[in-house]
């Protein structure tokens, strides 16, 4: 479990991170949102020690990010940044997915293996060789993350994963995703994609705005929040608008499309039914 005690950061007096208080649990997807300059991204940075709290304190596994450093967290939290191309220094894409397990001390057919493994995870088999500054943005997104694979952490943090995803990798991500989830792992995932955070499903939805967390709770006590979400700058998803205007009485509070589609179908059903006199 990582906990973030009641943490301040600040870049240069530029306040970032206010009273900052949440916990992460094993088995568990959670969702940062928030406004741009929100403070996601500082906050994913603290978990694995990039950045240290002004006061207050991070513990991952009850250990103080202050007193491990960044190499160790790292083997724990993996972090795909929200501008991957700068985590990138090998020649080749197979080079900069084995660095991780190299540095584990792994042999190399284990190296072998686990980069293998993580290419296809990610939709990149037959990319060894290609340089990594040669692929597309999606392309490199799903490299980086391919390289925080390797190295099987026991948390995964995801800085705006679906920016310049098609959607079939954002298919691909959801179902990697849930995998984590499967295996008690945790996710934490920083996303403006509110139509992709509906359609994911997760466990906890944490709104932040200038710095503060203002909400959290479970994707249908938030995204039903239209006043909240406004305040963080987010738009509810289109089913959840459709749904009011149409004023639907669902049984689900996040339906999917084929609820909504049967209940619009009977609905149809019902008037074509009454305008007949029957
Ligand atoms: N390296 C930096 N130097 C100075 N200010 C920064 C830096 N990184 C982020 N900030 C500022 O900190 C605040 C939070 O930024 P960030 O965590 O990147 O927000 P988000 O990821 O929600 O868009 C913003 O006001 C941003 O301008
Ligand atoms: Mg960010």
């Amino acid at each position: 479990m990582i906990e973030v005690e009641s943490v301040y950061y600040d870049y240069n007096g530029h306040s970032a991170l206010v009273d900052v208080s949440v916990s992460f649990k094993n088995g568990n997807i959670y969702v940062l949102m928030g406004e741009n300059g929100a403070g996601k991204s500082t906050l994913l940075k603290h978990l694995n020690g990039i950045l240290k709290p002004k006061s207050g304190r991070v513990l991952v596994d009850g250990v103080d990010t202050r007193e491990a450093t960044v190499a160790e967290l790292c083997r724990k939290i993996g972090l795909v940044f929200q501008n991957p191309e700068l985590q990138f220094f090998c020649e080749t894409v197979f080079k900069e997915v084995a660095f991780g397990p190299e540095n584990l001390g792994l042999d190399s057919v284990m190296v072998k293996s686990r980069v293998e493994n993580a290419l296809r995870v990610v939709g990149l088999t037959g990319f060894e060789e290609r340089v990594p500054w040669s692929l597309s943005g999606g392309e490199m997104r799903r490299l980086a993350l391919a390289s925080i694979l390797s190295m099987e952490p026991k948390y995964l943090a995801l800085d705006e994963p679906t920016v310049g995803q098609d959607r079939f990798s954002k298919e691909n991500l959801k179902a990697l995703i849930w995998r984590f989830k499967g295996m008690g792992k945790s996710v934490i995932i920083a996303t403006h994609d509110i139509e992709w955070v509906y359609d994911l499903k997760p466990d906890v939805i944490i709104l932040m705005s200038h710095g503060r967390i203002v909400a959290q709770g479970p994707p249908w006590e938030i995204l039903n929040d239209t006043e909240l979400l406004k305040k963080c700058n987010l738009v509810r998803p289109i089913l959840l608008t459709l749904c009011d205007s149409l004023k639907l009485p669902l049984k689900s509070s996040t339906p999917s499309v084929t609820e909504l589609a049967r209940e619009i179908r009977k609905r149809i059903g019902e008037k074509f039914v009454l305008s007949r006199g029957f």
